[in-house]
């Protein structure tokens, strides 16, 4: 009998690559397809503990490039496609907006008529909580699966839009999509231009932190390995046309979270820089949870367990971190950053 197989698009980068090793080593009667274009965010090193397993695939692509994606569609005829192909850096989308619009709207777009030419039987979407826009400091307040869209930045922007194509393809198609929007993730194999893994490897050489605006933004922080349990149930059970909030109750601001980094370290919070604030920076986002929670998710890591494997995974794994943050990120950080 045939394999079930599943694309998994970009398997390359941070949440895409636990969620591929993740099915890998869940699910040995399937055939996991890795797309990625291994783009400065991707990269296959992270992948050696599977590349020989005979149910791993890896295809180069770019999912904005049409031909190549109905050819590969067309030979492989994909039960699931889970989506997480894209731009997904704020502040990158603030200084180079047009490749968000291409890769994230046009490149889903894409997908989706791949996936309406052979008829998969689940494309779920990984969007972000971004996509609601910002919450106020009401600690009452949070993002529901019916919260208006109302992106603030171009990545989320972006994002919103790809989001929409999703449900328009369900209404008219009925193409079986599920949307998934998680809060901020971060654990092993995060890219160091996001906040943790920023500050990580920075206070391990012992270098500023940067810091935007007071550090009293807050974000609702999800161990990733919780992100990808919640995308393997959805896959599974998630009701059709459905969006589904995944998030951990894990509140923090910056400032908390930059300090806990720091002290866990053993390092001085004399490195922290406050740097100019992010431009449209979006006070705070936090997630209701209860939708995904009744279809049976239960998160494993509390803020304090999950930081402290991955600060320990960031220990063990320094060549990983190291190699990215010595090549061409240098010049992205000093061109980002006006650090003294
Ligand atoms: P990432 O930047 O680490 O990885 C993105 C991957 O996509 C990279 O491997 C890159 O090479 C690949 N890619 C980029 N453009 C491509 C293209 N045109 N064709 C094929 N592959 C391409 O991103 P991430 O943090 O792992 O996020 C994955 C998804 O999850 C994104 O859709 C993001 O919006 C969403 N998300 C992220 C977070 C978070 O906290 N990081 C939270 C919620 C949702
Ligand atoms: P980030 O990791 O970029 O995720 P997102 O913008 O998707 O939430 O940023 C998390 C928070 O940390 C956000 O409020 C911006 C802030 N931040 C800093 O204060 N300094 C930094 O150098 C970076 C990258 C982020």
């Amino acid at each position: 009998m045939d394999k079930t197989k599943v694309l998994v698009t970009g398997g390359a980068g941070f949440i895409g690559g636990n969620f591929v090793q993740h099915m890998v080593s869940k699910y040995p009667e399937y055939e996991v397809y890795n797309l990625d274009f291994l783009t400065y965010a991707g990269d296959l090193s992270k992948h050696i503990s599977i590349e020989d397993k005979d149910n791993y695939y890896f295809v180069k692509a770019d999912i904005a490039d049409r031909e190549t994606i109905y050819n590969l569609f067309k030979e492989k005829e994909f039960e699931y496609v889970v989506h997480f192909a894209a731009e997904s850096h704020v502040d990158r989308s603030i200084s180079e907006p047009e490749i968000f619009i291409k890769t994230n709207v046009l490149g889903t777009q894409v997908l989706l008529d791949a996936a309406k030419a052979v008829g998969v039987k689940k494309f779920v979407h990984i969007s972000t909580d971004e996509v609601y826009g910002e919450l106020d400091f009401d600690p009452t307040t949070f993002f529901t699966e019916d919260t208006p869209l109302q992106p603030n930045s171009p990545y989320s922007a972006s994002k919103a839009s790809s989001d929409l194509l999703v449900r328009a393809y369900h209404e008219t198609f009925g193409l079986p999509v599920n949307i998934t929007r998680c809060s901020n993730n971060y654990g092993p194999y995060h890219f160091p231009e996001k906040l943790i893994p920023l500050t990580i490897s920075r206070a391990l050489n012992d270098q500023r932190v940067p810091v935007y605006g007071n550090g009293q933004n807050i974000r609702d922080w999800l161990h990733v390995l919780d992100h990808c349990k919640a995308i393997d149930l959805v896959m599974h059970k998630g009701n059709d046309g459905e969006v589904y909030n995944v998030g951990g109750h894990n509140e923090k601001t910056n400032l908390e979270v930059v300090k806990t980094i720091i002290n866990a370290l053993g390092k001085s919070t004399d490195l922290i820089e406050y740097v100019e604030d992010r431009l449209g920076h979006d006070k705070r986002y936090a997630i209701d949870p209860t939708k995904l929670e009744k279809l049976g998710w239960v998160p494993e890591y509390s803020f304090n367990s999950g930081i402290s494997q991955t600060i320990e995974w960031y220990l063990s794994n320094e060549e990983w971190w190291t190699n990215i943050i010595n090549g061409e990120y240098q010049n992205y950080f000093n061109k980002q950053y006006n650090l003294t």
